[in-house]
């Protein structure tokens, strides 16, 4: 059985006392979605606070991104060890923001995830299309690439500790969401991949849909048999509608 996962991706939001906030609403709902495994991303410079007021309690975090290097000359960059000293068990790698806003290809995503394994993390790995790609109906070559530059990278046993989100490009923050058998469709093919290399491992491997998520639609997704959690980002700013889609996992 795969315990789901719902994953609040915060971006670049929040404040010291918006974050205090919202982490109290988690935890205050938190005990009546113990089965699903919640997690928080805060921004980099809230990771310390954080993991301050989520310290034994059942709620985890992460980071939104890593460096691919260990340490050294990288000014604005933040490697893995430092975020395993603050932690952290998952780092998003991959986000269609940091492939698109910020240039990162195939291999670079691919690099960060290694380096979140090397450093004991485990990588969340976000693949998906554009909008422009699934009308030119290369939704499967696509996310196939992106899997790909990783398998030759790091091979199938990698994905072992590691999440695969499915997010697509045109869902993400657009309030438009892929149907269940859109997203269950991709999510099926992602597994067959893996299942091609490893079929007891592909199994076990959690995917999670991402592209705006939220409680009302929460229920339909991750009732999808191959949909293991969500990947949120606007809704999990709101430990409402946060805690209602992880209702909609148990
Ligand atoms: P969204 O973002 O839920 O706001 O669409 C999801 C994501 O980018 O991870």
């Amino acid at each position: 059985m795969r315990r789901k996962l719902v994953a609040g991706n915060w971006k670049m939001n929040g404040s010291t006392s918006s974050i205090r906030e919202l982490l109290q609403g988690i935890l205050g709902g938190s005990a009546e979605v113990a089965a699903v495994e919640l997690a928080v991303f805060p921004p980099f410079v809230y990771l310390d606070a954080v993991a301050r007021q989520l310290t034994g309690t059942a709620v985890g975090w992460g980071a939104q991104n890593l460096s691919e290097h260990a340490s050294g000359a990288h000014t604005g960059e933040v490697a893995g060890p430092m975020l395993k000293d603050l932690g952290c068990v998952y780092v998003i790698v991959g986000h269609s923001e940091r492939r698109t806003l910020y240039g990162e290809s195939d291999q670079v995503v691919a690099r960060k995830f290694a380096a979140a394994r090397k450093f004991g993390l485990k990588p969340i790995l976000c693949v998906g299309e554009t909008l422009e790609e699934r009308d030119q109906g290369v939704t499967e070559a696509v996310v196939e690439r992106q899997l790909k530059a990783v398998l030759d990278l790091e091979g199938v046993a990698s994905f072992a500790d590691a999440v695969i989100a499915y997010e697509p490009v045109w869902a993400i923050g657009t309030g438009r969401t892929a149907t269940p058998q859109q997203a269950q469709d991709v999510h099926a093919f992602i597994r067959a991949q893996l299942a091609a290399l490893d079929p007891a491992l592909a199994s076990q491997v959690r995917i999670l849909y991402g592209g705006s998520v939220k409680g009302a639609n929460a229920g339909e997704l991750l009732v999808m048999p191959d949909i293991d959690g969500g990947l949120v980002g606007g809704a999990s700013l709101d430990p409402k509608d946060f805690l209602l889609i992880a209702k909609a996992g148990c």
